[in-house]
């Protein structure tokens, strides 16, 4: 947790963006249950209530009157029965003070001031729930129907978050780096432990053991697979074999809640051979240009067009593409090799703010989402800012049942050798992604050591 100056600098922030006026209502997490109620998943904080509200725990709930400046924080103060089971807790007008909050309430006002509002016609602002229980809990706040929430979510209050949200903080980029750290431990191993007869379980057992260790756990399932082409893979019942890649996506969430997201590609038996070196450098050159290139005033959508261009004249080398670069990148026939987005924004979610909506994260009023082959899958296109902290993340994937349809369907067949294309079935798929923080002048990566990357570093780390 932070200073109490930083929560009451935020939400003061938040309510000079909010100029309707109105009410500003956040929902913290609940306790979700696993196969019974009494089993419940890790709690898990919404984002949002903690970077307004600094809080950790579940139930609460916060409101900030934007036109009286008055903030409220709505909770219940444990009985002592519910004490037996989840030992003494601070009270919700302790927990207030930590973050700078004098009124507190217990759950059952809240709907009162919300009634209020609405009797007097004030905007009630809220974001898009994504969990059931906050779905059913705003639902008989606001007496909408929950499949209804969506046609009244507040769009300046999303604006106004993602505006705070997007550009880091000194202090949030400290824990960015812990985060990273955390990733880069997670990752190390993964590339000590990875052998031909190790079945992909115990890496991916052992990498979420470091991120608990360490931290809050993963930042999100991690990405253990010999069949990296899968693009969100997540068995891990395989044994590594020699002559296969092992791709390793996976990162850390600190205590604090932020979080990293790495992805290292190496081969089984610590050796490339000279087909997987091959693509494997198209891969780390299109992650290298990125660098080269993010910095602010650019739009990462251009970064995007210039990793696949890389990806294109990469592919085109080894014979697999073939014709003009810019007419192929026009038509998206990298997206054969290429069907994800270079990167996403990345801090207190891995894939950050993707609750609020992209439209309003990773796109703005200049840019939208394409819907075009070859960029419509990128969550994040808008102009780069210093403090934006975002993936770097390219890759190159042989993905059979794509093939078979691009092929069946003729698409995009001047560029793309389809029989050669073929030839690669197996082989798996390569993706390299570091984390990048747009600077005053330019960008730097994040994290405090580069996990092994080049061909040589994988294979020495390997070695050793
Ligand atoms: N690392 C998983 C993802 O970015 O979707
Ligand atoms: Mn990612």
């Amino acid at each position: 947790m932070f200073s109490k100056e930083t929560y009451m600098s935020r939400r003061k922030g938040l309510m000079e963006r909010v100029e309707r006026g109105g009410l500003v209502l956040m929902l913290g997490n609940v306790e979700a249950s696993r196969n019974y109620p009494a089993t419940t998943y890790h709690f898990r904080q919404d984002s949002t209530f903690r970077y307004f509200f600094g809080i950790d725990l579940p139930d609460l709930v916060g409101t900030m009157d934007v036109d009286s400046g008055e903030v409220t924080l709505y909770g219940d103060d444990l009985t002592v029965d519910m004490i037996i089971w989840t030992g003494p807790q601070p009270t919700v007008k302790e927990l207030g003070e930590r973050v700078g909050i004098t009124v507190t309430k217990p759950l059952s006002a809240l709907k009162e001031q919300i009634d209020a509002a609405i009797r007097k016609g004030r905007p009630v602002h809220f974001l898009p729930p994504y969990r059931g229980d906050n779905k059913l809990r705003l639902s008989g706040l606001l007496g909408i129907k929950p499949v209804a929430l969506p046609d009244y979510i507040s769009v300046e209050l999303a604006l106004a978050v993602v505006s705070l949200r997007d550009k880091k903080s000194a202090e949030e980029i400290a824990e960015l780096e812990k985060a990273c750290e955390i990733g880069y431990l997670m990752h190390t191993t993964a590339m000590r432990m990875c052998r031909p007869g190790v079945v992909e379980r115990e890496i991916a057992g052992t990498i979420e053991g470091i991120a608990l260790m360490h931290g809050a756990g993963n930042s999100f399932t991690p990405i253990v697979s010999q069949n990296g082409e899968t693009l969100h893979n997540h068995f891990y019942g395989n044994t590594l074999e020699a002559g296969r890649l092992l791709l390793c996506d996976a990162g850390a969430e600190t205590v604090s809640g932020y979080s990293s997201d790495f992805t290292r590609t190496m081969p089984v038996n610590g050796k490339f051979t000279e087909r997987q070196k091959d693509i494997y450098n198209i891969v780390l050159a299109a992650n290298n240009r990125a660098f080269e290139l993010s910095k602010p005033g650019m739009l990462y959508r251009d970064v995007h067009l210039e990793a696949a261009r890389v990806i294109i004249d990469g592919l085109k080398g080894l014979g697999l593409m073939r014709g003009d670069t810019e007419e192929a990148l026009a038509s998206g026939a990298h997206a054969l090799f290429m069907p994800h987005g270079l990167g996403h924004m990345i801090g207190m979610d891995v894939h950050d703010m993707e609750d609020i909506g992209e439209k309003y994260v990773g796109y703005d009023l200049e840019t939208e989402r394409s819907t075009k082959l070859g960029v419509s899958s990128l969550r994040m296109g808008r102009r780069l800012q210093p403090g934006m902290a975002m993936t770097v993340e390219p890759g190159i994937y042989f993905i059979p049942a794509l093939v078979a349809k691009w092929r069946n369907e003729g698409l995009n067949k001047e560029f793309i050798d389809f029989d050669a294309v073929e030839k690669y079935f197996g082989f798996g798929g390569v993706r390299l992604e570091d984390v990048l923080l747009i600077t005053e002048t330019g960008n730097r990566m994040l994290g405090v050591r580069r996990i092994p990357i080049t061909v040589e570093e994988i294979e020495a780390f390997m070695a050793g």
